[in-house]
């Protein structure tokens, strides 16, 4: 069978830059499924409050606004608009996201700035004239373009919690476009790459990112962002509606309409981001927070682990067959509930009750088959299907504060960069998240796509995510705080870090280390990062049923683990992601992968 995933350029970097870094502490690592690897060094404590983000300048300002008496939510929009600078492959304005908090007095809530089909969209817009997807305008170009959502989402956090002058929030971010920073060494090279291929046609991508006088980047060049750096100038000093309105709203519209993309300024005037209960439950002895639809990462994370817990997994060790296995088909069967069910709560019923009941899960795990991997379409009755691909660049950042408010956010583009297109004189990379709807009405097959009804496209409807931003406590006190970009895998790894913490036992640097293996219900591959099954482990699973595949890297968990010996947050940059950082308040503490 093909590679699973045809696309994750800067994880698939990522780890090779660290396994180059660090290879025999990597392999060791990869082969310790579950194993114990203690703490990095360049793990960071945060007493006083933590950021840990894919990019190290973004977490710095994040780590600064902590030290200037802002709370966690006020450095998560600063973070953010950061990163819209300095982490261009995900990090954005032009997407959307989503924002978890859980306050100082144990309340919890959400914020969903998914972006929203714009108002002439059709469910077929994505067909050919032969009535076939065509993936082209799905990855690349106008058409592939939701209404963003950030900047409205970022504003909406910050009217309901934040603390500090919203213009102090965005400053730091128009401050490192307008005076530039020194890109890394991945930097440099996915810009090359997207210079030379998918942003090659388009005059105001290649006019944002191109170097002045045309030759490649290489690491250590500065990287100034002039227009993008008025766009935020512009959100900083009047809100929000500088970018729904007005310049920045003509700009997208007026490029939108001459390529055959669909935005209008009414489009971007009407978009509402929505704060939302979060999804939460119990998983032994510990409460778990997370994001509920339009994403399908929480309720999904959920079921998996009210799963694992009717399962008694936790007393299997993590690197047995039988885990495996049974954690497999757990997978197997929340996955095939989000293809069912999962959609917009604004335009279809969802039911997350029914999905989260501890009976509904204790019947899913019973009828797991302890001896035999399931069959995916089978297992699927008149649901045969395939979900399509589990591509997308996303990333996530994670926070805690000294007053004990934790943020854990997850905001993305959809595909690293996005659509690839910046329209002329706006600065900022547009999402191609329209691809995450399901693109065929009516048609699911093994070999293509979901069309089932809950996800199809609608005007101002918000296509279903993955991302999966959530929190742990124990007692009332934050344990962890995680997410994870890498499309469908998003809940997976997110899944792995939490059992790793809750049900293994594991410090956080050895739950965010531990080799993840990823099942998705169909295509019905266990798929296991590169090194990372012993070859009589996969041996046996091969003999249960299970067809294993390996990948490069899985996801890139930028979490804070508070241990519960000291008390004190650990920011844990994943070292899949080569330039995450975490960051301490007051910022001089800056953690980063040793060379
Ligand atoms: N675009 C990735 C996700 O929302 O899951």
């Amino acid at each position: 069978p093909p590679p699973p995933s045809p696309r994750i350029p800067e994880p698939a970097a990522g780890i090779i830059t660290a396994m180059l870094r660090k290879p025999a502490r990597f392999l060791l690592i990869l082969l310790l499924l579950g194993g114990r690897a203690g703490a990095a060094a360049d793990d960071v404590p945060g007493p006083d409050g933590l950021v840990v983000s894919a990019s190290r300048p973004a977490s710095k300002v994040g780590g600064a606004v902590l030290a200037a008496g802002g709370n966690a939510v006020d450095a998560a929009v600063a973070t953010g608009f950061a990163l819209a600078v300095t982490y261009p492959a995900a990090g954005n304005i032009g997407g959307g996201g989503f924002m978890v908090v859980r306050q100082p007095d144990g309340s919890a809530t959400s914020f969903d700035f998914r972006e929203t089909a714009p108002a002439n969209a059709r469910p077929d817009m994505f067909l050919d004239d032969r009535g076939e997807i065509d993936t082209d305008r799905i990855e690349a170009g106008y058409l592939a373009v939701g209404v963003p959502g950030t900047v409205r989402g970022l504003a909406l956090a910050h009217a309901r919690l934040g603390r500090l002058p919203w213009r102090d929030l965005v400053e730091p971010a128009a401050r490192l476009a307008r005076d530039g920073f020194p890109i890394s060494p991945t930097l440099a090279a996915a810009l090359n790459r997207e210079l030379a291929g998918p942003m090659r046609p388009f005059p105001g991508s290649v006019a944002a990112y191109g170097k002045p006088d045309g030759s490649p980047w290489q690491a250590g060049d500065r990287l100034v962002l002039a227009d993008l750096a008025v766009t935020l100038e512009a959100i900083a000093t009047d809100g929000p509606d500088a970018f729904y309105t007005g310049r920045n709203a003509r700009l997208v519209a007026e490029a939108m309409a001459a390529n055959g993309g669909l935005i209008t300024r009414a489009d971007l005037a009407a978009y509402t981001a929505r704060e939302r209960p979060p999804v939460c439950g119990c998983f032994l002895g510990h409460e778990v927070i997370s994001m509920g639809p339009p994403s399908s990462g929480g309720t999904a994370l959920l079921q998996m682990l009210g799963m694992f817990e009717a399962l008694g997994l936790e007393r299997l060790p993590a690197d047995s067959a039988e885990a495996v296995h049974l954690t497999t088909e757990i997978r197997r069967r929340a996955y095939l509930d989000r293809a069912r069910y999962l959609g917009d709560p604004d335009f279809v019923a969802v039911p997350v009750d029914r999905l989260l009941a501890r009976p509904y899960l204790q019947r899913l795990a019973a009828g797991i088959d302890r001896e035999q991997a399931a069959d995916s379409r089978q297992l699927a009755g008149d649901l045969v299907g395939h979900p399509g691909s589990d591509s997308g660049e996303t990333t996530h950042y994670s926070i805690v504060d000294g007053e004990g408010m934790a943020v854990a956010t997850t905001v993305t583009l959809e595909g690293s960069y996005g659509s690839h297109v910046v329209a002329p004189g706006t600065g900022f990379l547009l999402n191609n998240e329209m691809g995450d709807f399901n693109r065929k009405p009516g048609q699911t097959t093994a070999s293509g796509e979901i069309g089932t009804p809950p996800n199809q496209i609608a005007p101002a409807k918000r296509m279903l995510s993955s991302m999966t931003p959530t929190i742990v406590t124990k007692d009332d006190r934050v344990v962890l705080v995680t997410g994870s970009p890498g499309g469908r895998t998003i809940i997976i790894t997110v899944f792995d870090v939490v059992t790793g913490v809750v049900a293994r036992g594991l410090e956080g640097r050895a739950a965010i280390d531990a080799a993840r293996f990823h099942h998705q219900w169909l295509p019905d591959r266990l798929i296991v990062e590169r090194g990372g099954l012993p070859a009589d482990l996969r041996r046996q699973l091969e003999i249960l049923g299970h067809t294993v595949m390996e990948r490069g890297s899985q996801g890139a968990a930028h979490s804070i683990w508070i241990s519960p010996q000291t008390g004190t947050p650990l920011g844990i940059a994943d070292h899949r992601g080569p330039d995450a950082a975490a960051a301490a308040a007051p910022p001089a503490a800056v953690g980063e992968p040793s060379p």
